[in-house]
């Protein structure tokens, strides 16, 4: 007789992400702002590799998250971004740009006519780097399949990289600064580089150059149809 091994529960929804780490609750947290409860769905094509993401030992940073943030959005998505890494609030709730990051990652977001239901947001570390520092290069390195399976089920036509870590994928050596706002096709996929919403929240001035650059993403999203 096969013993069957125990069934982990998966993060369908916000009453078992929510029961999953020890809050046996049947709506979402009243921290979680309403607006984000639907991308607590986890697209059901990704539901292996975020409990495979869930269980991962493979760096230190395993050992001081309070949960893992696999990435929030539907699954395939014309519209990939990709940021650094979760910060504290995001390593509470499990998900992607949900501090003050994220709110302007939303208001950016409305100014093209999108919102994250329809995009796909994920990070090049899965995991919170204690203090907020940046991710080591081992790190990223240990992450690095998740993101290329990610990217694999997203078969994103537009690519936008949140700052300088997920920029040096596809850009290694080169200075955001120089390249912010030009984008480039590599690959078969259309990859934009942009400052981190991180950035314009320190230095009030990259806020209008965000604005910009995004207004170019429906462009590139409608060539690359
Ligand atoms: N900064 C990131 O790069 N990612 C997040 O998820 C939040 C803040």
């Amino acid at each position: 007789m096969t013993t069957m091994a125990p069934q982990r529960p998966r993060p369908t929804s916000v009453a078992v992400r929510a029961t999953r780490f020890g809050a046996a609750v049947a709506s979402p947290r009243p921290s979680a702002p309403a607006a984000l409860v639907p991308l607590y769905e986890v697209p059901s094509v990704a539901s292996d590799l975020y409990d495979e993401i869930a269980d991962c030992p493979a760096c230190d940073l395993a050992r001081t998250r309070t949960q893992t943030v696999p990435g929030s959005g539907p699954l395939p998505c014309d519209l990939m971004f990709i940021g650094e890494g979760p910060g504290q609030r995001e390593d509470e709730l499990g998900l992607p740009f949900v501090g003050r990051s994220g709110q302007f990652l939303d208001e950016l977001l409305a100014s093209i006519g999108r919102s994250r239901r329809d995009v796909y947001v994920t990070n090049v570390v899965k995991c919170r780097p204690p203090g907020n520092r940046d991710p080591e290069p081992s790190e990223m390195a240990a992450c690095r399949g998740f993101l290329d399976r990610q990217i694999e089920m997203a078969q994103p036509k537009v690519v936008a990289t949140l700052g300088r870590f997920s920029m040096a994928r596809w850009f290694p050596g080169e200075r955001i600064s120089a390249i912010h706002g030009q984008p480039r096709t590599l690959d078969g996929v259309t990859v934009i580089p942009m400052y981190h919403p991180a950035a314009a929240l320190r230095n009030g001035s990259l806020r209008a150059v965000m604005m910009q650059d995004f207004a170019r993403i429906n462009e590139l999203l409608k060539a690359a149809s």
